[in-house]
């Protein structure tokens, strides 16, 4: 059974129909990844997920309940946790503090808040050492760490990332990606939407392509790889 179940999704910017009926589904404790170009429609996706932006047709069904009908905080709340492209952390306020604001919606005493940054702070130590340091004046790749800490904080029975690796350096991309493997090995659930198809299909489990607004293929990510269409158009090999 899965966790998480898109059934057939259709949304429209305008008269834009960005989803033509896309169906995916994340079942618990599997990394999944959504590849494709510019414009494919995977930001789309993920935040029709989050409750973002109005589904016109389809369904989204979360632990065997649809929830078209639940707003974007209460989805949170149910669970799903998004991080967003180019990340959107709070600039102006302290690392420690973008945390907590992380955990808001959540219902946890404070020390449960503290032993979950504790967690994430052993996920990335940088955001300990910084924790008193306004989140503007981190680096691109620790902003990344610290939205994804964030997310974290909500303990989250789904991740939805959205281009983790982008705009980073190749350190970053590699300590992003070791850190999506180390949330692979507590066998959390995740939603990746990468451009580089690469590390995206080497760290999932099972993989969907999206071209235009439809999924043009999906299975194993291991099939994908060796797939000679997925190879030639978005492997580089
Ligand atoms: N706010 C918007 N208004 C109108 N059209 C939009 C809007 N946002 C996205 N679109 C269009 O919807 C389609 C899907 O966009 P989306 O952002 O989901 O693509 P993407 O796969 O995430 O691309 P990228 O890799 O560039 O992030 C594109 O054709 C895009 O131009
Ligand atoms: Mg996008």
């Amino acid at each position: 059974m899965s966790l998480l179940k898109v059934e057939d999704l259709n949304v429209y910017y305008g008269n834009i129909h960005a989803l033509k009926g896309i169906s995916l589904e994340v079942e618990k404790g599997e990394v999944v990844s959504l590849i494709g170009a510019n414009g494919a429609g995977k930001t789309t996706t993920l935040q029709a997920i989050s409750g973002l932006l109005p589904v016109k047709a389809g369904d989204i069904i979360f632990k065997n309940n649809s929830i078209l009908k639940q707003k974007a905080f209460k989805r949170t709340r149910m669970g799903i946790a998004q991080v967003p492209e180019g990340r959107r952390i709070f600039q102006g306020i302290s690392v420690e503090d973008n945390l907590k604001i992380g955990a808001i919606s959540v219902d946890a005493s404070s020390e449960d808040d503290k032993i979950e940054m504790d967690k994430i702070f052993e996920l990335f130590p940088v955001l300990k050492e910084r924790k008193k340091q306004k989140a503007g004046t981190l680096s691109g790749g620790e902003q990344q760490m610290l939205a994804m800490g964030r997310a974290l904080m909500l303990r989250p029975e789904v991740l939805l990332l959205d281009e983790p690796s982008m705009g980073l350096s190749p350190i970053f991309v590699d300590k992003i990606f070791k850190t999506i493997e180390i949330l692979k090995e507590q066998k959390r659930t995740i939603l990746l939407v990468e451009q580089n198809a690469n590390l995206a299909l080497e760290i999932a489990d099972r993989g969907y392509v999206l071209e235009t607004g439809k999924i043009v293929k999906e299975g194993s990510a291991k099939d994908l790889r060796t797939d000679p269409d997925v190879k030639a158009a978005y492997l580089g090999i």
